[in-house]
């Protein structure tokens, strides 16, 4: 089975590739730099010469708080991009499956998120990954992994950043909860979704589990061994351009493992 990858240089693309060929798929790795989502003939032009079964669409603008003053960009990538994704896959039947993000809710739920519960995204970034999702929906046979709190070993994230900061005197938010996702945990549930060849839809691929980015931190400097002078604080202390919702957390049926244990292999992997 051929499987076409946008986005392959970023974080979640540079896990998910080399997974999906040891488990046997033939892998058509592209960025912006051989095939543009905003440019829809590139993409008539590639999909039509590769003939990929599925386009695993992780293509994106994610800069969440830059989005608040690049929205044309945002929206251009996240929402145009995806929206001729869409276009082309349709045309040629190819399954799209698109990342999607739980920046799609308001998070004023109590309790956690199911894929069928009503969107309501508080920023231009969770606004325009979901007009994405309305547009892939058009293909009528696709799939929507919605996923959160993302971290890689090839990327920017949470973890590294607090490792960084860890002989500083840290106040971390306490007041927004969710789900940490290891990116090699949502390459393995991409891929029971297609090997298991799923219902179409919507489906929520984020770690089990759901802590707050206070408790990730603790977390992450207990697994580290690190005495760390962290404290909790609230979102108001700490004010960011992008608001974000205060619950994140997605109910996943197990599709992946516990967060604190994919976080403890992430650990001994960056170590070795
Ligand atoms: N990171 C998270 O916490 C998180 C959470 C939920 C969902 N997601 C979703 O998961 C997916 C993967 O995220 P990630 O963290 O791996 O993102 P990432 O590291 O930012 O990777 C995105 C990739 O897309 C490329 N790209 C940007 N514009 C493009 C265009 N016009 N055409 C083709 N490629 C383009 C980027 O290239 P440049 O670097 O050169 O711009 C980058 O290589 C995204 O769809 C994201 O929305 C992420």
């Amino acid at each position: 089975m051929k499987i076409l990858v946008t986005g392959a240089k970023g974080m979640l693309g540079q896990d998910l590739c080399p997974i999906l060929e040891d488990e046997g798929f033939e892998v058509i790795e592209t960025d912006v730099d051989t095939l543009d989502i905003t440019d829809i003939e590139n993409i008539q032009s590639v999909l039509s010469e590769e003939k990929p079964d599925y386009v695993i669409h992780c293509a994106a603008y994610t800069n969440v708080d830059k989005a608040e003053e690049e929205q044309d960009t945002a929206f251009k990538i996240n929402a145009e991009g995806t929206s001729n994704v869409a276009k082309i896959c349709k045309r040629l039947d190819i399954i799209p499956v698109y990342i999607s993000t739980d920046y799609v809710f308001d998070g004023k739920k109590q309790g956690k998120y199911i894929p069928e519960d009503k969107t309501n995204p508080i920023n231009v970034y969770g606004q325009s990954k979901l007009d994405g999702e309305t547009a892939i929906q058009t293909c009528g046979k696709y799939y929507i992994t919605r996923t959160s709190w993302l971290y890689g070993h090839h990327g920017k994230n949470f973890i590294e950043t607090m490792i960084k900061l860890k002989d500083k005197d840290l106040k971390v938010v306490d007041d927004q909860v969710g789900c940490p996702t290891w990116t090699v945990d949502l390459a393995f549930g991409i891929i029971n979704i297609i090997k298991e060849k799923k219902p179409y839809g919507i489906y929520h691929v984020c770690g089990s589990g759901h802590t707050s980015w206070y408790g990730f931190a603790k977390k992450i400097f207990e697994l580290c061994g690190y005495e760390v002078n962290l404290k909790p604080c609230s979102t108001s202390e700490y004010p960011c351009p992008a608001k974000r919702p205060a619950n994140s957390v997605m109910e996943n049926n197990n599709i992946c493992q516990n967060w604190e244990t994919a976080l403890k292999e992430y650990l001994e992997l960056r170590c070795e």
